[in-house]
């Protein structure tokens, strides 16, 4: 089949890498920099990631020496390319100056890498240092303005480096160099699927479950659902038993829906745990974000607890199912050296106790979204349940945002400068959520752009370009409705978790649903988030409303949802008690997170 070894230095784009080389046909998996390597032997290439650190710091992600002796073919992307560069015997400089965003390419010589193309391309950069003189033997495949040695290879080594990113769509041609490599360097038959993993996906679950049962926590969303459906099959219905915690942070209406559904498919025992009053007891005051998560994921393990405490559970060998994806494994640092983006909920402390133990269960630990939803329907899965939005566990309870003072906007006065050139006013409020930007997770600010009619060619570029210079915002929202807001009038007041917050938020949350429904835009959106905000005129909240387009929510952009539709949505949910204001989020990941907590 041929595999690929992506090692990973610390950088976000790792996993963009792994899933352009599966998309590409060929299976990626993932291993930190310093990997034995005897362990990548059967692999038929290597290539190594970009990452925040520069090759002169003494802790910065290193390979084993043995690792060029393997004599695989090879491919370094930005600080994998200086890693090469200076394990090989080049020579690499720091930067003064980042060099970051786009440029233009010249190719210099042929060579498989560029197979195909023509000799200028468009790429992205987003570097500090460089390979000045590549090693003995390696040629100079191409250069930009900037940078000399931006692409280097030596043809019979079959190693490569590149200073761009041909992982991210900004360098245009990315994929056909990403494929270049497989097919011509690494031999690769580019004839991997998803759905053809099915059977030894099947083997795998009946190896690692032995004879014991498995107990699963099913959310109703897509992961958990396969993984639910694999492990059924796998075992067969009577050694698989569903629980579906009712958090009383779920959607409207989502327990009678997820109920039915699973009832119709006839997929085995699925039973519903109440534990709304546990989880809003726990919360009770809690306003920090990431407070939030690490209770929420502990009221998830002690409501299993309480549930293994059952009879029926006594005396029997079981083990704990979840639907934790690639990503979930990544973003809270699951590899050893990304940053942590944010606290995954099934990765907490207990949990991590369970896995060390070997007594959970995650078939779909190694597959992106797109990729479990192939899975799915190979399992044979209605597409109603399968092209559901992604919800995240914590549901409603992170969208649902809380602040601990009362606060007030923050005048910005460059930042309203380069608003009112594109024709809004702008401000600052102190209302912060999770963002990632360089690689490593921010929590900052959020811009409020109003005064102006909902463009999206003017409103995209504004956000850039106010989020790439002023490290004190990360999130940019556009005021729907009502379209211009005096700040002094408004302010943000003191708001944790109550249930009337939640069911307004529900029913806010269902209106949007419903709408995008009826107008045939909900399967054009991957997910779209409704947040509220403790954010108004005296009691009033804000709502945001955060539809983005995906493949595997690692990045995202901004869904461009029509007007029209959007200013009589806004105006309806305007009319809603305690809905002082509405908001479209304008950013997208990166700089700012899908989910703003
Ligand atoms: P972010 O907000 O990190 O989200 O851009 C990427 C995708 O992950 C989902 N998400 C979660 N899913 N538990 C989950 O099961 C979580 O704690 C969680 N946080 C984010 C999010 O909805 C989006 O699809």
């Amino acid at each position: 089949m041929g595999r690929i070894a992506v090692l990973d230095s610390g950088g976000q784009y790792c996993h963009l890498i792994a899933r352009k080389v599966r998309e590409l046909g060929v299976y990626a998996e993932i291993f930190p920099v310093g990997v034995d390597p005897s362990r990548l032997r059967d692999h038929a290439g290597i290539i190594l990631s970009g990452g925040p650190s520069s090759v002169f710091d003494d802790a910065s992600p290193q390979p084993q020496a043995g690792l060029f002796e393997l004599a695989k073919p090879m491919l370094g992307i930005c600080y994998g390319h200086q890693l090469i560069g200076r394990y090989l015997g080049g020579t690499v400089e720091r930067g003064d100056t980042h060099e970051f965003g786009s440029a233009t390419l010249q190719l210099r010589a042929a060579g498989v890498l560029f197979e195909g193309l023509s000799s200028e391309q468009q790429v992205w950069m987003s570097h500090g240092d460089h390979v000045a003189r590549p090693p003995e033997g390696f040629s100079i495949l191409a250069d930009t303005e900037e940078c000399a040695v931006a692409a280097m290879g030596h043809e019979t080594l079959r190693v490569y480096g590149l200073q761009f990113h041909p992982e991210v769509v900004h360098t245009y041609n990315g994929s056909t160099i990403l494929g270049n490599f497989l097919r011509n360097a690494c031999g690769c038959a580019m004839d991997w699927q998803p759905q053809n993993r099915v059977r030894a996906l099947l083997r795998q679950i009946n190896d690692t479950a032995g004879d014991r049962r498995v107990l699963l926590f099913l959310s109703g969303g897509v992961d958990s659902t396969v993984a639910y459906a694999l492990v059924v099959r796998a075992l067969g219905p009577e050694r698989v038993e569903a629980v579906y915690v009712d958090t009383g942070f779920m959607r409207d209406r989502e327990t009678d829906e997820i109920e039915g559904a699973f009832r119709e498919l006839d997929l085995g025992k699925l039973r519903v745990f109440q534990a709304a009053d546990l989880f809003m007891g726990r919360l009770q005051g809690v306003a920090d974000p990431e407070t939030k998560r690490a209770i929420i994921g502990q009221a998830f393990v002690d409501v299993q607890d309480q549930i293994l405490r059952d009879d029926r559970y006594a005396g029997q060998d079981w083990m704990l199912g979840q639907g934790t994806i690639y990503p979930d494994t990544i973003e809270s640092g699951g590899t050893h050296a990304a940053d942590v983006i944010k606290t995954h909920h099934n990765r907490v402390e207990r949990i991590q106790e369970l896995l060390d133990q070997g007594r959970v269960l995650e078939p779909l630990s190694e597959f992106y979204k797109d990729e479990v939803r192939e899975i799915g329907r190979a399992l044979g899965l209605p597409n109603r349940l399968i092209e559901r939005h992604p919800f995240p566990g914590p549901g409603l309870a992170i969208r649902c945002i809380c602040a601990a003072a009362a606060e007030d906007a923050v005048p910005a006065r460059r930042i309203a400068a380069i608003a009112e050139r594109a024709g809004y006013s702008a401000f600052l409020l102190p209302l912060r959520s999770v963002g990632v930007q360089g690689d490593s997770r921010s929590y900052a600010q959020l811009t409020v752009l109003h005064g102006g009619d909902i463009e999206f060619s003017r409103l995209l570029p504004l956000s850039t370009a106010i989020t790439n210079e002023f490290r004190q915002t990360n999130r940019v929202v556009a005021c729907l409705a009502p379209r211009e807001i005096d700040p002094s009038q408004w302010g943000i007041r003191p708001a944790t978790l109550t249930p009337e917050r939640v069911g307004l938020l529900q029913r806010v949350d269902r209106a949007v649903t419903d709408y995008l429904r009826q107008e045939g835009l909900y399967d054009q959106v991957w997910q779209c988030p409704v947040v509220l905000l403790p954010w108004g005129q005296g009691d009033g909240e804000t709502v945001a409303l955060r539809p983005v387009v995906s493949v595997d929510g690692m990045t995202a952009s901004v869904a461009q949802l029509p007007t029209p539709g959007l200013l009589a949505l806004a105006d309806h949910l305007l009319s809603l008690d305690s809905v002082d204001a509405v908001v479209y989020d304008v950013s997208h990941k990166p700089p700012s997170t899908i989910e703003w907590e």
